[in-house]
């Protein structure tokens, strides 16, 4: 049984991470009039109520987006993600911008899509995956399926429209995800390998990152990109530490967008590790 609920830690610096990688990836497929699909297959509920006992919990965000509404002069290329979270709220308090929700990646990506662009999001908690469907309920260009997202990666990829991104964004409560994660990529990219993938993974003493990073170098998957921050030491074990996104197939010049957001984006959320964001080519194209 799933016990992971994101509401915990809805807005949070991973989220803040890996949502302004998503939707630069997303900007850089608007740039064709051609019809794209996202593919989302840890979804979760879309919208969270920050002011949930969940959320209120241990407050995250306000060391996440709250840090980012914060600060001064952010730069032009994260625009699409703050106006999307301003959007979610546009309809709280008139002429205010009170944050009250924040929204999961399947709210943020459907802001960008266009009329010719289809979403298809996975959830396998019986809790949230009723929350997704009620969400985009009576959207038809979106699908919303209550199953295992990796079963439904190998099931449903590629999509009809042969241009798109994948988003997987596991929990990581289960003790072999790495595992099955590379499985899953492995099988994946053979069946679309020229789809865009993003993946997020925990950046945090007692993940076995090292292994991944090997298990995807010898894969025989290439074109891999990962970009990570680094907001506390690491030195508790147990304590998530940094947020790391895998990408495969990045858009012609990424690196170079993804460096400058990040540069930007690693002293804003610093509280400790002093680490600038590091980038690098996993494996070349
Ligand atoms: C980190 S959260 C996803 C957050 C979401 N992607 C976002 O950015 O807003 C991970 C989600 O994956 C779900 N989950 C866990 N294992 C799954 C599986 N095998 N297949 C599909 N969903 C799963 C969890 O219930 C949880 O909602």
């Amino acid at each position: 049984m799933l016990g992971y609920r994101h509401g915990f830690h809805a807005g949070n610096f991973a989220d803040v991470h890996k949502h302004i990688i998503l939707l630069l990836l997303l900007e850089s497929l608007l740039k064709k009039s051609t019809p794209f699909c996202y593919v989302d297959s840890h979804a979760g509920a879309a919208r969270y109520d920050l002011q949930s006992e969940f959320a209120q919990k241990n407050r995250e965000f306000e060391n996440g987006i709250v840090r980012l509404l914060k600060t001064a002069n952010p730069p032009a290329a994260i625009a699409s993600y703050l106006r999307a979270v301003e959007t979610m709220n546009a309809t709280q308090k008139k002429g205010r911008t009170s944050l009250r929700y924040y929204p999961g990646s399947p709210a943020l990506a459907r802001q960008l899509l266009r009329p010719q662009d289809q979403m298809i999001l996975m959830e396998l908690h019986s809790t949230e995956a009723p929350k997704l469907k009620k969400y985009f309920a009576n959207d038809h260009q979106v699908s919303v399926h209550h199953r295992d997202g990796y079963e439904g990666l190998n099931a449903m990829l590629p999509p009809e429209e042969r241009r798109g991104l994948v988003f997987i964004d596991p929990s990581y409560e289960i003790k072999d995800e790495f595992t099955r994660l590379t499985e899953a990529l492995i099988k994946i990219l053979r069946k679309w390998p020229t789809g865009i993938y993003a993946v997020w993974y925990p950046v945090q003493g007692n993940q076995p990152t090292a292994h991944f990073y090997n298990e995807l170098r010898s894969s025989g998957i290439k074109n891999i990109y990962l970009n990570e921050i680094s907001v506390v030491p690491d030195t508790e074990p147990n304590r998530l530490s940094g947020s790391g996104v895998i990408i495969i197939n990045p858009p012609w010049r990424f690196d170079q967008i993804l460096g400058a957001v990040m540069d930007w984006l690693a002293p804003v959320l610093d509280r400790g590790s002093h680490a600038p964001a590091h980038s690098a080519w996993l494996v070349p194209e």
